[in-house]
């Protein structure tokens, strides 16, 4: 039986852990954070993050081989095994503004690794998305401190996506877990891989060395990106050409060495990987003397901002370029579905835009509301938040859709419509709601990519 720690119970840490709680019921799993708020929703019901099936998981492990604290140093003294997934968030200030990963979180935990840990060998496991070379910086920590405690840092990315974090932790297409190559790093990323293959088969299971490792993480995501940066690049020229992105989407994804995901066309990407992960790769490259490649990622995050205007321009020229005094609902404030996080949501930056121009919003999301209310509680003019879902369209301009929740396309539309101001305009930002249905009602139908359908 080992003792597991690991330190920041964020959508990482707690999905994670609870996942490996309930396959390894021999080892002890301990999760904190030092935010007491969220520790006590983690060992309540009412978990601090929405995750389909995720309740029942930690439900079946709580109390057995899991536990949730926010004591961080008496954790560590007791852990063999620690896992760090601290948040590290895009630089905001100094060298690296708006590009730099924000490591102060991740150092801190390092130092308090170094000052509380009693055991005589101790893994250290980064799970946060950190740039390359971090992993070094923290085995450097621990080597310049005076602890007695040999370290070894393994590098073990996570690679699950929100709202469907428990399948993709139940089958992973792989876990990359990178060690240093030496006898000490290949013993550390074997003990980290023997959790894994639990559950995990062990071909799925990859052992790279550590700079691969935490390269590979920020390259995923950038690849996943720039291919919804391209699709969305392409809706504006099918918009203009009059040819169908769903079409267009469909035809390239059935070319195998394309393949069929991550081409719908969107509003935006948004959540917490994206950008911020594409924004380290493009500062590495640029810190490395690559200032070509380093504007070759930058441009998939410029592409995203300027679909996210595009969206937001269309509304503007289609309402008379005036939107002052007009309601405009949005469907949606989480970046995707199936998840009450909104961290670098498009809807937030569509927002800002809409009250730019003195528009009343509406906000209704099922799962987001709180999240949408904290994001924007400094932003000026007239925005409410709304959670009944008709109430939110009654007397509105303008329905704008942004994230594609599976309960908007089964929506009583002839119902909005008749509450609606007529002409009724519906924007759809996901390619989400029925247009040929919605235009038979009387709606002015805005797709992205595609025709739109006007009544008159
Ligand atoms: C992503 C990676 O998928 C995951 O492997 C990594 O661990 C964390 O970052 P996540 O951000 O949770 O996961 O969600 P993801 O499903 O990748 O979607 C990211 C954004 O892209 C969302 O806003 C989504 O709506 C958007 N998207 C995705 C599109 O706009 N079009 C697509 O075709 C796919
Ligand atoms: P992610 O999406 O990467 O999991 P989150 O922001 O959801 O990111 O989670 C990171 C968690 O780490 C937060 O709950 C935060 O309170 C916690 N955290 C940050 N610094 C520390 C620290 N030094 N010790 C313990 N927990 C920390």
């Amino acid at each position: 039986m080992s003792n597991i720690l690991c330190i920041g119970a964020g959508y990482v840490g707690g999905p994670t852990m609870a996942m490996i709680a309930k396959n390894c019921p021999e080892h002890k799993i301990t999760v904190v954070d030092i935010n007491q708020e969220r520790i006590d929703c983690w060992n309540s019901d009412d978990l601090p993050i929405y995750e389909p099936g995720l309740l029942d998981v930690v439900r079946l492990a709580r109390g057995r081989n899991l536990f949730f604290q926010t004591d961080v140093a008496q954790a560590i003294t007791d852990a063999e095994i620690i896992f760090v997934s601290v948040n590290t968030p895009t630089k905001m200030f100094g060298e690296g503004a708006g590009k730099a990963a924000d490591l102060q979180f991740w150092e801190k935990t390092a130092r308090d690794i170094l000052d509380n840990c009693r055991k005589p060998n101790v893994i250290v496991v980064e799970k946060s998305t950190l740039p390359v070379r971090t992993a070094e910086a923290m085995a450097k920590i621990f080597q310049l401190g005076k602890s007695s405690t040999k370290f070894s840092v393994v590098s073990n990315p996570e690679f699950l996506a929100e709202g469907t974090a428990i399948e993709d932790l139940t089958n992973p297409d792989r876990v990359l877990i990178g060690g240093e190559q030496n006898e000490i790093g290949r013993k550390a990323a074997e003990t980290v891989a023997e959790l894994y293959a639990h559950w995990v088969p062990r071909e799925n299971i990859l052992l790279t060395n550590v700079w691969s490792s935490e390269l590979s993480k920020l390259v995923a995501n950038a690849m996943l990106a720039q291919r919804v940066s391209s699709i969305n690049s392409i809706s504006a020229l099918c918009e203009r050409t009059e040819a169908d992105i769903e079409e267009v989407s469909k035809a390239i994804g059935m070319d195998t060495r394309i393949g069929a995901k991550f081409l719908e066309a969107s509003i935006g990407f948004g959540g917490s990987c994206f950008s911020k992960d594409i924004l380290h790769l493009s500062y590495l490259c640029e810190y490395y003397g690559l200032p070509e490649a380093a504007d070759y990622w930058a441009s998939v995050v410029h592409i995203n901002e300027w679909q996210i205007n595009r969206f937001f321009q269309k509304i503007l020229h289609e309402q008379f370029y005036t939107l002052a005094g007009k309601t405009i609902t949005m469907l949606g404030f989480a970046f995707k579905q199936d998840t009450g996080d909104t961290r670098d949501s498009p809807a937030i930056q569509l927002c800002k835009k809409l009250l730019g121009e003195h528009a009343k919003v509406r906000i209704h999301d099922p799962k987001a509301l709180e999240n949408a209310r904290i994001d924007l509680k400094e932003m000026q003019g007239d925005v409410s938040f709304e959670e009944d879902v008709y109430k939110a369209l009654e007397g509105a301009h303008v329905l704008a859709l942004v994230t594609q929740w599976a309960e908007y396309r089964e929506l009583d539309f002839e119902r909005i419509y008749n509450k609606m101001v007529k002409p009724a305009f519906v924007f759809d930002g996901r390619n989400h709601l029925e247009h040929e249905k919605l235009f038979e009602i009387g709606f002015n139908v805005f797709p992205l990519g595609k025709v739109p359908l006007k009544q008159v």
